[in-house]
């Protein structure tokens, strides 16, 4: 089978498509045909092994997994000897972060537990979108954020794959949506239903006088002063994503600011979990948040794909395909 292989840390170009072995499914795994799978920041940051301290844990001289591919969407070909929640033929999709990747590839075995069924009105592609962004949209108002219906809700970074679904998730959660994001992608963040659109070219959040109980960066480049700024008492900001400083606020006055007063800091770290994704197909049926697609590549694109996601271009997901058709 053909699957993009990268076995050192570097820029996209280290990506390879090469023939490799056609897996097979142990005990309580299940072998899917890939038909879509999608790119996540962690992709670029996997390939090249920044920070160092990914290194830790996804391989310290050369990567671990040779095959990147969180996200993926496609159908159950064979299953082991004790998977009884799946059949051939099911349509299924999964984060599989927690399971050594694998879906920038045409086949991938993967413990029944990672995934979930996919639900009928989606397109394999449209699956592929969800997972890995939208659990950490999730977790982060949800569980992190403690959101409330009602509550005035800011989301930086709405117009990415997280921010897409976190602003989708606040207004299904009943929250008023502030959402902040570039000039060109406002009309696609105003279509996910966000009451007030920011453009951070023209305005700046932390000066419009308006506060909020919940700010979650989902990809966010400000201090973490600025986000204490307009946060109401008892509010909570919540570090998704952004750059290395927002990581480094978030571990040291973090933690101590949350002392000072009734406004918290907290940080995220996704947890992969089908309960979660469960719950998130329950919303997709109901029609309550949609994925976005902004493109989709081929399998033998995905440099180029992981290359126009780095760039920040994106408004939405950007799908990977491989072939498969239903
Ligand atoms: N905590 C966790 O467990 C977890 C899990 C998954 C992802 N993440 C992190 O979450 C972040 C977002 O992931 P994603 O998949 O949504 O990425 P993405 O799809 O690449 O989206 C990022 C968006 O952020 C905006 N952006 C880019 N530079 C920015 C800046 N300097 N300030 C504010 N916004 C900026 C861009 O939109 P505009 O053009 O509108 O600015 C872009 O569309 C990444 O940092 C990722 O590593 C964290």
């Amino acid at each position: 089978m053909k699957a993009m292989v990268y076995t050192q840390y570097g820029p996209p170009d280290v990506l390879r498509l090469e023939e490799i072995a056609m897996p097979t499914p142990g005990n309580d795994e299940v072998l899917v045909r890939v038909y879509a799978a999608s790119a996540n920041a962690s992709d670029w940051h996997l390939l090249r092994g920044v920070p160092f301290p990914v290194r830790f844990v996804y391989g310290l001289f050369r990567p671990k997994y040779p095959v990147l591919g969180a996200d993926m969407a496609g159908r159950v070909e064979a299953v082991g000897a004790s998977v009884t929640r799946f059949r051939p033929g099911d349509a299924v999709f999964g984060d599989l972060s927690a399971y050594g990747f694998g879906g920038y590839a045409e086949y991938v075995c993967v413990k029944a537990e990672a995934l979930v069924r996919k639900p009928d009105h989606l397109s394999f592609a449209e699956a592929a979108a969800v997972p890995s962004a939208a659990l950490t949209a999730l977790q982060g108002l949800r569980d992190k954020g403690k959101l409330q219906p009602g509550q005035n809700v800011l989301i930086h970074g709405a117009s990415g794959g997280v921010g897409s679904f976190a602003v989708q998730f606040a207004k299904a959660f009943g929250a008023e949506v502030t959402a902040v994001c570039s000039t060109r992608k406002m009309a696609v963040v105003r279509s996910l239903g966000a009451d007030h659109v920011i453009d951070y070219n023209r305005e700046d959040f932390a000066r419009t006088g308006r506060k909020y109980n919940l700010i979650f960066a989902a990809n966010g480049n400000r201090s973490i002063f600025d986000y204490r700024r307009v946060l109401l008492p008892n509010g909570i900001y919540v570090m998704g994503g952004g750059a290395g400083r927002q990581m480094v606020q978030a571990m040291t006055p973090g933690p101590l600011l949350t002392l000072l007063d009734s406004r918290e800091h907290v940080n995220l770290l996704m947890k992969p979990n089908p309960a979660d994704l469960a719950f998130i197909g329950g919303l997709l049926e109901s029609r309550k948040i949609v994925p976005i697609i902004d493109r989709c590549f081929p399998l033998d694109a995905v440099p180029e794909a992981i290359r126009y996601l780095e760039a920040g271009q994106a408004a939405g997901k950007v799908v990977i395909t491989t072939g498969a058709t239903v």
